[in-house]
């Protein structure tokens, strides 16, 4: 191995959570310092998504409430709710950096969300996202049209045979299209999976220099870096929204997170789910929780593939460097810089508190590395 035994990581970022609200919220908000990141980016699928200015005011306020030193950055549900006129106004505000757009149907609390063949109703508000410097955070599943009972046993042409291992690709014209029609609009594609959303994206930036402003990115998460079909088809807790797809999938993951490139970064979708609704024997929800060790479970990986070197750029530079948050001197000049170090931790076999139950990724293993800070 490397002989590395502590990395200085700065001002680290996780720029896709799920906080949730009530007592799960009040379970996980505290696991973000424990999992030594700084800085969140919180998805807005409440029940109801957040869609309003007063919403989105009072839901950064309960968590600022709970952790008074994480930043929490948070975003818009993007549905017919939302207007050119609210995104401008938030923006202006300082309460969203951008807005996550779920296909209807696709996962947890998506039912709100768009129809990826036709994102024309909401050009006018991507041309605001775009002047404002919002990021339009992407959902990259295409909806199956599986639950339609009347085509059940119809023959289907190829676009729409849309199961839950090609969703991601049959998602990325879509992309493309947005891409072309507002080159200047920051695209993020959440939690991909596949090699092929890999090469689209490094396919986009090709012509990029490292001074160039960069217009589309992806974020990877923790667990797809571990995952691969075969864990997570026996075991619900392994069960997550893009699901893990195949060993060169994952490998090529492995090479996207750990090479540092500027346009991948991390996100955790760290997606906590009470225990009673992960084992069941249907409808189980889709989220992997691993926000209390997200850097344990990187410190893994990038040692494996003797990366550590790149680890900052992946959990700090890049995304910080996307989100145009190098600017902001309160933030990085706030306090001591997060560390890893090589020192066991063993990851518990539940997380809870009096009312709510959480297990987390690789519960009750033993992992090499921990954060202080
Ligand atoms: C739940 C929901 O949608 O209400 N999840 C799910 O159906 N997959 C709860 C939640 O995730 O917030
Ligand atoms: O697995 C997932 N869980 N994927 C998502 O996109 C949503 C998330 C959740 O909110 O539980
Ligand atoms: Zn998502
Ligand atoms: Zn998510």
């Amino acid at each position: 191995s490397s002989g590395i035994t502590e990395i200085e990581l700065g001002v680290t970022a996780d720029m896709h959570v799920h906080l949730r609200e009530g007592a799960m919220m009040n379970l996980i908000v505290p696991t973000i310092k424990q999992g030594g990141i700084k800085v969140v980016y919180v998805m807005p699928n409440l029940t109801p998504p957040i869609t309003s200015i007063e919403r989105v005011k009072a839901y950064k306020q309960q968590l600022e409430a709970l952790d008074s030193e994480t930043k929490f950055l948070t975003s818009f549900y993007l549905n017919s709710n939302i207007t050119p006129e609210l995104v401008a106004q938030a923006s202006d505000e300082g309460l969203i950096q951008g807005i996550k757009c779920y296909p209807a149907g696709v996962t947890t609390n998506s039912d709100a969300g768009v129809d990826p063949n036709d994102f024309s109703n909401f050009y006018p508000v991507f041309k605001v996202m775009q002047e404002k410097g919002l990021i339009l955070n992407l959902h990259g599943e295409k909806p199956s049209p599986s639950n339609h009972k009347e085509t059940e046993f119809e023959p289907r042409n190829d676009d729409e045979d849309i199961n839950i291992l090609n969703a991601e690709s049959k998602f990325l014209p879509a992309l493309l299209k947005l891409h072309q029609d507002f080159p200047q609009l920051k695209i993020v594609l959440e939690h991909c999976t596949s090699k092929e959303s890999i090469e689209l994206i490094r396919h986009i930036n090709k012509d990029k220099t490292s001074n160039d402003e960069i217009f589309v990115a992806a974020t990877i998460t923790a667990h797809h870096l571990y995952l691969t079909i075969d864990k997570w088809a026996g075991n619900p807790i392994n069960y997550c929204k893009p699901v893990a797809k195949f060993h060169q999938d994952k490998l090529s993951l492995i090479e996207a997170a750990t090479g540092g490139e500027p346009w991948f970064f991390f996100g955790s979708d760290s997606a906590p789910h009470p225990i009673e609704l992960k084992c069941v024997y249907q409808n189980v929800c889709a989220g992997v929780f691993t926000q209390s060790f997200v850097l344990s479970y990187l410190g893994e990986i990038f040692e494996k593939f003797d990366k550590l070197d790149n680890l900052k750029k992946f959990v700090s530079d890049n995304s910080l460097k996307f989100y145009n948050l190098l600017d902001d001197k309160p933030l990085l000049s706030s306090g001591k810089s997060v560390w890893l170090i090589k020192r066991k931790i063993q990851i518990p076999k539940l997380i809870s508190n009096s009312e709510v139950k959480v297990v987390p990724f690789k519960a009750d293993e033993s992992l090499n590395w921990t954060v202080e800070w």
